[in-house]
C-alpha cells in the first residue's frame, strides 16, 4: 500500500491533533504569562497542518505546492521580520486580506467542478462572497491605518462604492437562488466575483474615525469565516476547524471592542460616527499653556499619585521602557503610579498592554477607564503620553463631534494634566482635543522619548 492511499486516515488523526493544540494555543493567549508559548502551539500547529497536507497532496501537484508553500514562507517572513512594532495593525489587515484572497481563489478555482449539488454551489458562492469582501475591504483598512487613504465619507467615490456594496448584497442573494431561477445569458459567477470585490471597498471606505478598531476585528473574523467555508467545500477538517476558531474569536473580539467604543456594530457598519457639526472641536480654541521638562518635574516631584496615559504616540516614540522607568523612580519618591489603559488606545487591540508588558510593567498597575474614572479628581498628575482621542472631552461633552459617544479617560478632572505629544496635531480620528486648552492642562511639546526622558535625568540628578 503506497504512502498515498492510507494518509487520509493519518491525516485526519494529525489534524485533530493540530486542532487540540490551535484550541490549547488559543487559550493560552487568553493570559499574559501563557501568551508566548501559546502563540508558539499555534504556529506549531499550522505548520503540522500545512506539512501533512503538503503530503497528502504531493502526488498531484508537487512543484505548484513547493512553488506557493516558497513564495508564501518568503513574503510572509520577509514582512514579519521588517515590520515595525508600529505598523503591526497595518500587517495585521493586510494578512487578513490575503486569508480572504486565498479563499476566494479557491471558491473560484471549484466552481466549475460543482455541478448540480446545490448544496456545493451555496458554500462555493458564500465563501467567494465573503472572501472577496475581506480581500478588498482589509486592503482600504490598510491604507486607512497607514493613513495613505484618507476618505471623505460624503464624497461621491465613497458614495457610488457604498451602493455597490449594498447591490453586491443582493446579487449575493440572487447568486444563492440562481438554481431555482430561469436561465440567465450571462454567467452570474463571474459578475459575482467582480461586484465582491467592488463591494469589498464600499463595506470598508465609509467607515472611519474611531470604528476601525472594530471593522479590523470583522475582517478578521470574516477571514475565518471564509476559511471554515472553504474547508466545508474542500471537505479539508483543519480548515474548517482553524476557521470556524478565527471566526468566532474575531467575533467575541468585535462585540468586545464595539462595546468599549459605546456603539452598536449595525451603527457602526450602517450609520457611521455623525458628521461633524460647525463649531465643533475642528476648529482652535484659544492658548495652550505649554511646560518645559524642568518645570513639569517640579511638579510631579510633590505629586502623591500620578495617572500615566499611553496611547499611540508612546508605541511611535518607543518610549515604554522610560515610561516604566520614571514610574519606578515615581514609586520610589512616595508617589502612588497607576497607568489608564483605554481599551482602544494605539491602533491595535491591547497595543499598550504588549508595550507596557515588553518594558515589564507589572500588570497590577494597569487600570481600565471604569476603574480610574470615579477617582480622577483624587489624581493630582494625569501624563498623557502621546494619546489624543481616548482623552478628548468632546466625546462626552460635544454632540456632533465625530467621536461623541465613545468613552474616554476622564483625565480633564484631575488637578493637573501633562499633555506630551510634538505639535497641535490631531489624533486618528482627526478631531481638535478641548482638553490641550484647559485650564489646568499643561503641554509637555517634543517627543515623548525625549521628554520622558528628561524627566527621569532630572528625577536621577
Ligand atoms: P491618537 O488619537 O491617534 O493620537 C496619537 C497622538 O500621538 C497624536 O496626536 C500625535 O500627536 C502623538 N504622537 C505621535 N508620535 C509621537 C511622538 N513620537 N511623541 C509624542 N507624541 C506623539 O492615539 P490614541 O489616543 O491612542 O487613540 C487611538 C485612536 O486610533 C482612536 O481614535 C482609535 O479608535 C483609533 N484606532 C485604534 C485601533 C485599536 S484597536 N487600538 C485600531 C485602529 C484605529 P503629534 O503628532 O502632535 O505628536
Amino acid at each position: 500500500m503506497s504512502i498515498f492511499e492510507d494518509i487520509t486516515a493519518i491525516q485526519n488523526i494529525i489534524y485533530i491533533v493540530a486542532s487540540i493544540l490551535f484550541i490549547s494555543g488559543i487559550k493560552m493567549l487568553g493570559k499574559e504569562d501563557t501568551a508566548v508559548k501559546g502563540n508558539f502551539l499555534s504556529a506549531l500547529a499550522m505548520f503540522i497542518a500545512v506539512l501533512v497536507t503538503f503530503i497528502s497532496e504531493l502526488e498531484n501537484e508537487p512543484f505548484i505546492l513547493i512553488g506557493g508553500i516558497l513564495v508564501g514562507a518568503i513574503i510572509g517572513s520577509t514582512i514579519a521580520l521588517k515590520v515595525r512594532m508600529t505598523s503591526i495593525p497595518e500587517m495585521v489587515a493586510l494578512f487578513n486580506g490575503f486569508g480572504g484572497l486565498a479563499t476566494f481563489l479557491i471558491a473560484w478555482s471549484q466552481f466549475d467542478s460543482i455541478g448540480d449539488h446545490y448544496f456545493q454551489h451555496l458554500l462555493a458562492i458564500i465563501t467567494a462572497y465573503i472572501g472577496g469582501l475581506t480581500f478588498t475591504g482589509s486592503l482600504i483598512a490598510y491604507g486607512k491605518l497607514s493613513e495613505k487613504l484618507k476618505v471623505v465619507k460624503t464624497s461621491i467615490i465613497t458614495k457610488i462604492f457604498t451602493t455597490i456594496f449594498y447591490g453586491s448584497i443582493l446579487f449575493l442573494i440572487f447568486s444563492i437562488l440562481q438554481p431555482f431561477l430561469p436561465e440567465i445569458g450571462f454567467n452570474f459567477f463571474t459578475v459575482l466575483l467582480v461586484i465582491t470585490l467592488l463591494g469589498g471597498i464600499g463595506f470598508v471606505l465609509p467607515i472611519g474615525g474611531g470604528d476601525m478598531p472594530v471593522v479590523i476585528s470583522l475582517l478578521n473574523s470574516f477571514s475565518g469565516i471564509a476559511a471554515a467555508f472553504a474547508g466545508l467545500l474542500l471537505l479539508n477538517n483543519v480548515l474548517i476547524v482553524a476557521g470556524s476558531l478565527v471566526g468566532a474569536s474575531g467575533l467575541i473580539l468585535t462585540v468586545i471592542m464595539a462595546k468599549a467604543m459605546n456603539r452598536s456594530i449595525n451603527n457602526i457598519l450602517f450609520v457611521g460616527y455623525a458628521s461633524a457639526s460647525k463649531g465643533s472641536s475642528s476648529e482652535e480654541q484659544g492658548e495652550v499653556s505649554p511646560i518645559n521638562v524642568a518645570d513639569a518635574f517640579l511638579i510631579l516631584e510633590s505629586a502623591s499619585s500620578v495617572l500615566i496615559i499611553p496611547g499611540y504616540g508612546m508605541a511611535v516614540a518607543q518610549a515604554q521602557h522610560v515610561v516604566r522607568e520614571l514610574g519606578e523612580l515615581l514609586e520610589e519618591n512616595g508617589t502612588e503610579v497607576k497607568y489608564g489603559i483605554h481599551p482602544v488606545a494605539g491602533r491595535m487591540p491591547g497595543h499598550m498592554n504588549v508595550l507596557l508588558a515588553e518594558a515589564n510593567v507589572p500588570y497590577d498597575v494597569l487600570a481600565e477607564p471604569d476603574d480610574v474614572n470615579p477617582i480622577m479628581d483624587s489624581v493630582d498628575v494625569a501624563v498623557v503620553i502621546g494619546a489624543n482621542d481616548v482623552v478628548n472631552p468632546s466625546a462626552t461633552e460635544e454632540p456632533g463631534s465625530p467621536i461623541y459617544g465613545m468613552p474616554i479617560i476622564e483625565v480633564h478632572n484631575a488637578k493637573t494634566v501633562f499633555v506630551l505629544k510634538r505639535s497641535m496635531s490631531s489624533g486618528f480620528a482627526g478631531v481638535q482635543n478641548p482638553l490641550f486648552f484647559k485650564q489646568n492642562t499643561r503641554m509637555l511639546f517634543g517627543d515623548a522619548k525625549e521628554s520622558i526622558g528628561g524627566l527621569v535625568s532630572e528625577f536621577k540628578d
